[in-house]
């Protein structure tokens, strides 16, 4: 049987609860949400409400309008990035991002996009705080950094290459201390540990809804704290005000142009329901065990380097490692192909983490567990990755 290894880059399988209310409501209900006054067009805008209501309660969000969804947490990241940021202003960010972050901020620096071509001048400026070879961040660090235009402050919560936890609450702090915003990337962590916007003062949370959440591809959202101003990333139909050539300026509308993924919607709403319903910690745990077998197996295999923290309560369910004298895409490869094992190999979007663990340009193998992994799985993965070792 095929062992799926890959749920950093997408969960699955998915709980049966997803796969009924995706189905269910592209047969029974699957009309346009908030654009007709019928019956169906209600039940689908009673789905979305329903979800929204369930992210805000599961990251202690205290207004359900201020969660906008998105298509995954690359778009949620870019409208945060690209509708909070003018001009002249400096960001702060981590040495472990993915090119979520990476990308739109390089993209903000030079050239610059509309607003900054008109009479703007100039784009942003960022700051890229150095992580230690196993990932970790010195909040000091992030502290040391800030200037008198620091408007933005942009960390992971989790590594997607060795899976560190970064401390957000600790940045948080930071930069509410200072008045600075602080918008959190938890594409790695949302739905395997705690997080709660109002504690660990957090003023934009991007979250992708097909990994931890247990939810479908093509969902995500971006919560956007109350006075902060940020510009819509795309204009369109939003059912309301439909009068007016310009967006509504009320929540989540504003920002929500277009038809909504609606059957993915359900789905992410049912992921978290599975969650809220088994508990947190208990995934949190069953993962941690597995990470711990997967570390400890693979840590006494001869010529096996594993990169990252060693101690697992330091990090989510992603184990990066290489064997030596072995490219990572030819050990992921016959994972592949004589053990039926998926991993991921390689750079893993995040190129400026792999330089700061000191495996640029050729990456790492990456194992990522799931919740519905068992411990047979990691068995055969230990002794496949020992066979190769020894070839
Ligand atoms: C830390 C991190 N940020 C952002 C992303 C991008 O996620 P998505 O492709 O769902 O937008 C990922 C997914 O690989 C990730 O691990």
């Amino acid at each position: 049987m095929s062992i799926y290894l890959d749920n950093a880059a997408t969960s699955f399988p998915k709980p049966e609860s997803v796969y009924k209310d995706v189905s269910d409501t592209l047969r029974k209900y699957g009309s346009s949400p908030g654009r007709g006054g019928h019956k169906m067009s209600l039940q689908t805008e009673r789905i979305i409400f329903e979800t929204r209501e369930r992210i805000a309660s599961f990251f202690n969000i205290p207004s359900s309008s201020n969660v906008i969804f998105t298509f995954n947490v690359t778009m949620g990241i870019n409208l945060a990035l690209k509708g909070f940021l003018k001009a002249g202003d400096h960001v702060i960010t981590s040495s472990m991002e993915h090119n979520a972050v990476m990308r739109p901020l390089k993209r903000l620096e030079n050239p610059p996009l509309p607003p900054f071509t008109k009479g703007g001048g100039g784009g942003i400026s960022k700051t890229v705080v150095q992580c230690s070879s196993e990932g970790f961040l010195n909040p000091k660090d992030i502290e040391k950094e800030i200037k008198p235009d620091t408007k933005l402050i942009v960390i992971t919560h989790a590594s997607n290459v060795v899976g560190t936890i970064l401390p957000i609450r600790e940045v948080g702090e930071i930069a509410k201390k200072k008045g600075i915003a602080f918008l959190v990337d938890a594409a790695q962590s949302a739905g395997l540990l705690p997080i709660d916007v109002q504690r660990d003062n957090i003023d934009m949370l991007g979250c992708t809804g097909h990994k931890s959440l247990f939810g479908p591809q093509g969902t995500g959202f971006l919560y956007i704290k109350d006075g902060l101003d940020v510009k819509p990333l795309i204009e369109g139909g939003t059912g309301s005000n439909s009068e007016s050539d310009e967006m509504p300026d009320f929540f989540p509308d504003k920002y929500q142009a277009g038809t909504l993924n609606t059957p993915g919607i359900a789905g992410l709403g049912a992921g978290i329901e599975f969650i809220q319903d088994e508990g947190l910690k208990k995934i949190r745990d069953k993962e941690l065990h597995l990470t711990t077998e997967i570390m400890n197996g693979l840590k006494n295999i001869k010529g096996v380097k594993l990169y990252g923290s060693l101690n697992p309560l330091e990090r989510v369910a992603v184990v990066s490692f290489n064997i030596e004298g072995k490219d990572p895409a030819e050990v992921g490869n016959i994972l592949n192909e004589k053990y039926d094992i998926m991993s991921r190999v390689g750079l893993h979007c995040a190129p400026n983490a792999h330089r700061t663990i000191g495996t640029f340009p050729v990456g790492t193998v990456r194992v990522s567990v799931g919740y519905f992994n068992t411990e047979g799985d990691i068995d055969k993965l230990i002794k496949a990755v020992r066979d190769i070792a020894k070839a």
